[in-house]
């Protein structure tokens, strides 16, 4: 079966790094924090390059069935895993709703997305 989305934690210029004010990202962590939620087959999970919206590091982009989402200053281990599990429940149920945490942090950009542009 085919991976249904994909989830790019940003590690560009801005993102993962303290010199331009954003939490430190520790990619081996965010790596073992994926692989224990169990989302291996269902979605791919890669790092990338910037992807524009520096301003809003750290920024973590998710694609999921042809839905684009994403999400800014997930800078804490605990976001990352709220974003997780926002994703396995929503590999389940498409209709999901995102968590507090999440949607306070969603935004639009190229591509689409919810909630304002930054
Ligand atoms: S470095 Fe992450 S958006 Fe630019």
């Amino acid at each position: 079966m085919a991976d249904r989305g994909l989830i790019f934690a940003c590690f560009g210029c801005c993102c993962g790094h303290t010199n331009n004010g954003a939490a430190r990202i520790v990619r081996p962590a965010l790596r073992r924090a994926f692989d224990a939620a169990g989302l291996q087959g269902r979605m791919r999970f890669a790092f990338s390059e910037c992807l524009g919206p520096c301003s809003e590091a750290n920024v973590v982009f998710v694609y999921l069935d042809g839905r684009p989402l994403w999400f800014k200053r997930i800078n804490t281990p605990d976001l990352f895993g709220a974003l997780l599990a926002y994703a396995g429940a929503a590999v389940e149920a498409p209709d999901a709703p995102l968590p507090e945490q999440l949607a306070a942090r969603s935004f639009s950009w190229t591509g689409g997305g919810l909630g304002p542009e930054p």
